[in-house]
């Protein structure tokens, strides 16, 4: 059985004040046993929140260095410094960065491993854009994006990683995947894992991600590839994010 994951991802949003409140509300929530709960917030906050919210919650980063170790690389964090604060995941390759950034497979690749090079639990985000969708080139897309990962550092990275399906066009839009659009997605990339390894494929989370709520999360989940969620808007309100994590417990 693979224990299902929800995680929030709050993007560029917070002050300290606004995150005190939300590390307040995520203490209150009664989560249930079976889910792994994870958030991400901006690295600034991390350390608030990891001594916030306890060790019922995992945290993540939204990014980190292609270097595993601290050095000279201005502006940049490493994996080994996340881990030293405590962190336990870090989300590879969400299309925000590789579309408004410009984060390039070549990067990815060494996002993945450095991260994984210091027992952070890479997060890796694929998902294709509506144009692709529409062209039909969903699978070709999101099985490139993988591969990308597979060929460089092999399929067993993934013992130790989750997979978030994104479809970009999905992504803070309100306009969320059927239940059935992606578990299509999803079935095709354990599929492509399982090609290589059927003992990973079996085994590895797939989080779908774009406007997952409270009132489509049950739906989504109830489907057999679909491990749990990856969550923006609606992990910044924690009332709507318990909801959610409680949806995956069922
Ligand atoms: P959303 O974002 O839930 O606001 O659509 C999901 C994500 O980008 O991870």
């Amino acid at each position: 059985m693979r224990r299902p994951i929800v995680a929030g991802n709050w993007k560029m949003h917070g002050t300290r004040d606004s995150v005190a409140k939300l590390i307040k509300g995520l203490r209150d929530l009664a989560l249930p046993s079976g889910v792994e709960v994870a958030v991400f917030p901006p690295s600034l906050y991390i350390n608030q929140v990891i001594e916030g919210v306890g060790k019922v919650i995992a945290v993540g980063a939204q990014n980190s260095a292609i270097e595993p170790e601290q050095g000279a690389l201005t502006g940049e964090i490493a994996p080994s410094q996340l881990a030293d604060a405590g962190c336990k995941l870090v989300l590879v390759g969400h299309s925000e960065r590789r579309q408004i950034i410009g984060e390039s497979e070549a990067v990815l690749i060494r996002k993945f491993a450095a991260a994984q090079a210091c027992g952070l639990t890479p997060v890796l985000c694929i998902g294709e854009t509506l144009e692709e969708r529409e062209a039909q080139k969903t699978l070709e897309i999101v099985g490139r994006q993988l591969d990308s990962i597979i060929d460089a550092l092999g399929i067993e990275v993934f013992a130790n990683a989750v997979i978030a399906y994104e479809p970009v066009w999905a992504i803070g839009t309100g306009l969320t995947a059927t239940p059935q659009q992606a578990q299509d997605v999803h079935e095709a990339i354990r599929k492509q894992l399982a090609a290589k390894n059927a003992e990973v494929a079996q085994n590895t989370r797939l989080l779908y991600g774009g406007s997952v709520k409270a009132a489509n999360a049950a739906e989504l989940f109830g489907m057999p590839d679909i491990d749990g969620g990856l969550i923006g808007g609606a992990s910044l309100n924690a009332d709507e994010f318990g909801a959610i994590c409680r949806a995956a417990g069922n």
